[in-house]
């Protein structure tokens, strides 16, 4: 089972053969990153992190941006020896085998559906904002919010269901049916929507900076009161990495890349360094002008305990920024900027469903990789014979995003993504190693500097984080891994075209020749599908 390995020269030739377009520039992929990155981590969980962290969020940004960072490094080197789609999963399947690449890919699921998730209730959050301040409209908590989640239950009194959530991830998976992908224009514009709301925020907020708003600087500690998990300046780092996931879709478009060997890696950290410096001035503007202000410490975000906290204070006629769902607006509206603010939670409607997008369609390339493998049933790949679109497995993800995204706050969902993105991180270090002593003659046209001392520190630093998650989300990804060996026992293993020895599964002879991969959003392909 650990030997059921693909090999690299079958998926190089796969690539080869049934490669798609190769239309982006190291220009179009660090848009495509950024485009990628910059979303609810950043709009909306800024307040959970400043209630975990307090000012010290700030180092929590750094630790989460260089985690990140060592884990590109490993993704660079598997990207550009292996420019083909699938990411971490491709990768472990050619070096650590089926079995592991089968729970990479199963943990993927949670890092891009759930992500997409939390990204649609980060938008209902400025939706919701937006649509008070300019009409004084708002919708019943009821209804614009889902219950509070924790170990010792579910509280229902702070919201039951979020509607305008649903509406974007299901409105979302419909343009993604029907074929609509951003086009390179359209996702050159929304970054630049994005890095314009940001730099406004730091332009208005950095000059009315106050020195006392810095103190305590970490009033949660490093690791969070003894007892808890997931808060302290770690803690935050742990759910703030959210705010950097979507890097790898730049690895992902590997295969759409000219010269991928040298663009990958440029898009990757090119992408990674411009979100971390907007990151740490947009949290110092935060923090700096209306103070982190946490409810008790040593309280979870997103927990009924807090919520009940929040209450009680909106009932004061306050309104922390911990307990904002739009965080960077209610800043400037707290300063008196109010069209600011206005301005900001416009730019994040606007801007977060193409995140919403991004991560839905990387869903359903895992799939399509992983049914092109043989793991999963290729009916689930059928394309659309008018729209060119995996319909079928684009709606049944956006039916289970659209139900999460209902249920979970903003938070919690971010956590669980963060939960299989380090696990599929842990899996790229471990890879790149494995692959240095296994395979060292190999080409390697981007090489991991003092890979000996990276990918270790990747390693450990994707341990750090995925144990500082609250304990919810670290339990998430056992129990999300069980149900993924029932899946893989009960089919992949069997159905698996490696394990059946039909590797090259692209030659003619190879009998039904499964779907390709449809191309990236932002790729110029024409068409739903390349075929
Ligand atoms: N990094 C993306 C975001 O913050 C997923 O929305």
């Amino acid at each position: 089972m650990f030997g059921r390995v693909k090999p690299l020269d079958a998926i190089l030739a796969t690539a080869e053969k049934k490669s798609l377009h190769r239309s982006l520039g190291p220009v179009q992929l660090t848009l495509l990153g950024v485009g990628a990155i910059i979303g609810t981590g950043i709009f909306v969980l800024t307040a959970a992190a400043a209630q975990k962290a307090g000012p010290g969020m700030m180092w929590s940004f750094i630790i989460a941006g260089s985690v990140c960072a060592v884990a590109a490094l490993c993704y660079s080197e598997l990207a550009s020896m292996v420019p083909v789609s699938g990411s971490a999963y491709t990768y472990t399947y050619a070096v650590v085998g089926e079995l592991l690449a089968w729970m990479v890919g199963w943990a993927l699921i949670l890092e891009y559906a759930v992500a997409a998730s939390a990204v649609s209730v980060g938008w209902s959050g400025y939706f919701m904002g937006l649509l008070k301040s300019l009409t004084g409209f708002e919708l019943p908590a009821a209804l614009s919010a889902g219950p509070a989640w924790s170990l010792s239950g579910v509280d229902f009194s702070h919201g039951i269901i979020n509607v305008p959530a649903i509406f974007v991830a299901l409105a979302v998976t419909l343009l993604l049916m029907i074929g609509t992908k951003e086009s390179a224009t359209v996702n050159a514009v929304l970054v630049a929507i994005k890095v314009a709301a940001l730099t406004m925020f730091v332009i208005l907020t950095l000059p009315l900076l106050k020195g006392q708003h810095f103190a305590p600087f970490t009033p949660n500690g490093w690791f969070g009161p003894a007892g808890t998990t997931g808060l302290g300046v770690v803690g935050a780092a742990a759910s703030i990495f959210f705010a950097y996931v979507g890097f790898d879709a730049v690895s992902t478009a590997a295969e759409e890349t000219k010269n991928p060997q040298r663009n990958v890696p440029i898009g990757l950290i090119g992408s990674l360094a411009i979100c971390t410096v907007f990151y740490l001035l947009v949290a110092a503007g935060a923090i700096g002008a209306v103070g982190a202000q946490p409810t008790a410490l040593g309280v979870q975000p997103g927990t009924p305990e807090f919520m009940a906290q929040c209450s009680a204070l909106t009932a004061q006629g306050q309104e922390p920024l911990v307990c904002s769902k739009e965080a960077l607006a209610h800043v400037l509206r707290a300063v008196n900027y109010t069209w600011a603010g206005d301005l900001i939670g416009l730019a994040a409607n606007l801007a977060l469903p193409s995140v919403i997008l991004m991560m839905l369609f990387g869903q359903t390339r895992i799939f399509f990789v992983m049914a092109r493998d043989g793991l999963l049933p290729e009916k689930l790949a059928t394309v659309h014979p008018k729209w060119k679109t995996p319909h079928i497995v684009t709606l049944i993800t956006g039916f289970f995003v659209a139900i999460a995204a209902a249920l979970l706050p903003v938070g919690q969902l971010a956590d669980i993504s963060n939960s299989g993105t380090l696990f599929a991180f842990l899996m790229v270090s471990i890879a790149v190693l494995v692959l240095r002593v296994r395979d060292p003659n190999r080409a390697r046209p981007f090489r991991t500097p003092l890979v000996w001392l990276i990918a270790p520190v990747s390693i450990v630093g994707c341990l750090l984080l995925f144990f500082n998650l609250p304990i919810e989300a670290m339990l998430v990804l056992p129990i999300w891994g069980a149900i993924g060996l029932v899946f893989y026992y009960g089919y992949g293993y069997r159905k698996s075209y490696v394990g059946r020895g039909i590797i090259d599964v692209h030659e003619d002879d190879a009998g039904v020749p499964p779907q390709p991969v449809p191309p990236m959003p932002g790729a110029h392909t024409p068409g739903g599908v390349d075929a």
